[in-house]
């Protein structure tokens, strides 16, 4: 072997992986090395060791990358969400894009060099103001090693806390809902989750906030069924303005998952409002919500652009949430059908139909995988569109199927995990099939995340 566990080498970084991670080669052997950059020269500790890869921890900066910038928070480099702050952000977003091209060479098979000279690909389409922009927060609750409550976010790839007061891509009110939680789990003793003993009440603080219409949800996820003198919160919370709906979420599972299925009503509306473009939106917090509002709306804008509506098509959109691209849609086509898997998002995609007085869209609960499958088979059910908007895992073979055997004119892919959006082209875009357009759209700058839209085109014989 050329190099050795524990040995420490300086390498340039030539490249970045698909999780932020600097990749650099000393003599032929590729070292991959979390929080170094592009363009870094670094001294790097080899901490595993394969036949032809290894992963070092980043020693030392000996000549920094020229796109290395100073995060403007200060957790930055602990923290799991923002991974790549410290990528100057044209640089994040060329990142993005290179991320989505990789995937469809090396995962797909497609000639993205072409793609790109013939505009099939798009460049990516960047936010203006890349700071302050989610409107959703998941703060999980946990008690430190002194005893003290801490409210924050999960370092990278652990279940430890790291406390604070103050997020640099979430929306600003976060920190007064924060600080008026704290003080009350303090003042009155409310104990907190511990994850290993499954002991404690409050696990998470879960909030939205609406852009256009500045409505406030805060839901407490709890270990039990009550939260005590829950008065005294709703007090100190209303006096937040805008504040809408206050809530508890009962999780008393042993799990990773955030959220349980059940949620009471403390106080206020059991959802939040919220508009993209003209549509207006109800929001549980149950259910899926774009976080980006401003770019939400240039996703959606590119989708509808790809649906190539006139007012006659049907349309059916999988993996629906609460309706937010079947109502769009909605506008520009005769019959807008919607599938989701969560019972409560169809309740809110139905009401959010009625409040937007739209009537050609109509919604199934269940598995798109099972849903379509069935409504093929027994009703032969037809679309001059289908769009599907699937969570990271992708789309099951069964739904692909039967997606091909409809024959639909056009697919919009719209996609949050490259990996899995060109595995799916792959077996789309086999014979039938064709990419006609690829946008990648940032909607979460300083991660690692990025969201494309595809438009995939029946091929005209
Ligand atoms: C990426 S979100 C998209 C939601 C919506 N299109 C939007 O833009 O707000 C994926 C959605 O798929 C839902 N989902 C997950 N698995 C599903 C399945 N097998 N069938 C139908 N929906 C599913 C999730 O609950 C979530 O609402």
């Amino acid at each position: 072997m050329i190099v050795n566990k524990n040995d420490e080498i300086i390498i340039d970084i030539e490249d970045m992986g698909s999780d932020g991670e600097g990749i650099g080669k000393y003599q032929g052997y590729t070292i991959f090395v979390k929080n170094a950059l592009v363009g870094d020269r670094i001294k790097t500790k080899l901490m595993k060791t394969k036949k032809s890869y290894g992963y070092g921890r980043l020693i030392e900066i000996i000549e920094p990358s020229p796109y290395r910038v100073t995060p403007k928070c200060p957790i930055a480099d602990k923290c799991g969400g923002c991974s790549i702050q410290h990528l100057d952000y044209k640089r994040q977003l060329e990142y993005k894009q290179n991320k989505v091209k990789n995937c469809l060479e090396r995962i797909g098979g497609f000639p993205v060099d072409t793609f790109s000279q013939e505009n099939i690909m798009e460049p990516i389409i960047g936010m203006e103001e890349p700071f302050y922009y989610r409107n959703k927060a998941q703060f999980p609750v946990g008690i430190n090693k002194d005893g003290k409550v801490v409210i924050g976010f999960y370092a990278g790839r652990t279940h430890s806390i790291i406390d604070t007061s103050h997020c640099y891509i979430q929306a600003t009110v976060n920190d007064e809902i924060l600080q008026r939680v704290r003080q009350f789990l303090e003042e009155y003793h409310i104990s907190v989750y511990n994850e290993e003993k499954h002991e404690g009440l409050v696990r998470h603080i879960l909030t939205r906030v609406g852009f256009t219409t500045e409505e406030i949800m805060v839901c407490l996820i709890v270990n039990g069924n009550e939260l005590p003198h829950k008065e005294q919160l709703i007090e100190s919370l209303c006096q937040i303005p805008h504040m809408t709906s206050i809530s508890l979420n009962i999780n008393g599972e042993k799990t990773n998952v955030i959220l349980g299925d059940t949620i009471k009503t403390l106080w206020g509306k059991p959802y939040i409002t919220d508009y993209i473009g003209d549509i207006k939106y109800q929001i549980s917090p149950l259910s899926f919500y774009q976080v980006n509002p401003i770019q939400t709306r240039v996703l959606y804008e590119t989708a509808l652009e790809y649906a190539g509506l006139t007012g006659e098509e049907t349309v059916w959109d999988l993996y629906c949430g609460i309706g937010t691209i079947s109502l769009f849609l909605a506008q520009k086509a005769k019959q807008v059908y919607g599938v989701e898997i969560v019972p409560q998002a169809i309740e809110d995609a139905r009401k959010n139909a009625e409040i937007n007085h739209i009537t050609n869209a109509e919604f199934y609960v269940g598995a798109a995988e099972e849903i379509l499958p069935k409504k093929y088979k027994e009703d032969s059910v037809y679309g001059d569109v289908i769009v599907v908007d699937p969570p990271r895992k992708g789309c099951e073979e069964s739904l692909l199927d039967t997606i091909l055997a409809m024959a639909p004119k056009r697919i919009v892919y719209v996609s949050c995990d490259p990996a899995t959006l060109a595995r799916d082209l792959k077996y789309l875009c086999d014979k039938e099939y064709q990419i006609s357009k690829i946008q990648v759209v940032d909607q979460f700058g300083h991660s690692i995340h990025v969201e494309t839209v595809v438009l995939i085109s029946r091929v005209e014989r």
